[in-house]
């Protein structure tokens, strides 16, 4: 059975004009190494990610989005494409991806006073809710209920594990190297990992796709 990852990375960028956008501190290094690990195991990899400054993994591809929604079509485009050649598709989110866009975008830079002192919001779609594959794993990064929120994610939008972490742990979280992690799957069961290189944590992540196939 030919297996395809698609990876989400990075954050999003939700423009209010060319020139300004609301986003978050992700780095795309968790994403990057997940791709990297998947490609050394000698799957077919793409990796679609947000706005971030990595080079690309060896033997990956790269599809580059800003906002959500680009985010979004663009894995389901990828979805599309390796179903059509009858492969086996493993998603694993771990974009920052924003869940709020502002109401509008301006085709040109708004001027200071073009703008009011509220800005108008809309939700952005759930990309793993949104998306039908035969795996999908997420990532959740939480500040205090870890495993009854890992749980709750890993429940609503229908994934095989979540991969969750504390941001404000020592060494988790943004743009740090290393990440400390539990891992919850579907089946209730849990597995801690003792604090790792994000690459260390990847190569872990993708031996838990590859014993649940
Ligand atoms: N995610 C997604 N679509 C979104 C937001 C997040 O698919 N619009 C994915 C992320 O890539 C991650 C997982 O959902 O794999 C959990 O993201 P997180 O921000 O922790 O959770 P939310 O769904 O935003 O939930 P909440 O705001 O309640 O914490």
């Amino acid at each position: 059975m030919n297996r395809i990852f698609i990876i989400t990375a990075g954050p999003t960028r939700e423009h209010l004009d060319p020139v300004r956008f609301l986003s978050n501190p992700s780095t795309g290094r968790m994403g990057f190494a997940v791709a990297r690990a998947a490609a050394a195991r000698g799957f077919e990899t793409v990796l679609v990610a947000g706005p971030v400054a990595l080079k690309t993994p060896a033997r990956v591809r790269r599809v580059d989005v800003v906002s959500a929604r680009e985010m979004l079509a663009a894995v389901e485009e990828e979805i599309r494409r390796a179903e059509s050649v009858g492969a086996d598709v493993t998603l694993i989110s771990t974009a920052a991806i924003a869940d709020w866009r502002p109401a509008e975008c301006a085709a040109r830079k708004l001027k200071k006073g073009e703008m009011s002192d509220t800005l108008k919001l809309v939700r952005n779609p759930d990309l793993l809710k949104s998306v039908a594959c035969a795996h999908k794993v997420g990532f959740a990064a939480e500040t205090g209920e870890l495993a009854a929120e890992a749980r709750r994610k890993c429940r609503e939008k229908g994934l095989d594990f979540i991969v969750a972490n504390d941001v404000t742990a020592a060494g988790a979280g943004f743009g740090v190297a290393t990440n400390r992690v539990t891992i919850f799957r579907a089946d209730g069961s849990t597995l801690a990992l003792p604090l790792m290189s994000k690459l260390a944590v990847a190569r872990r992540i993708i031996r838990e796709c590859e014993a649940g196939w």
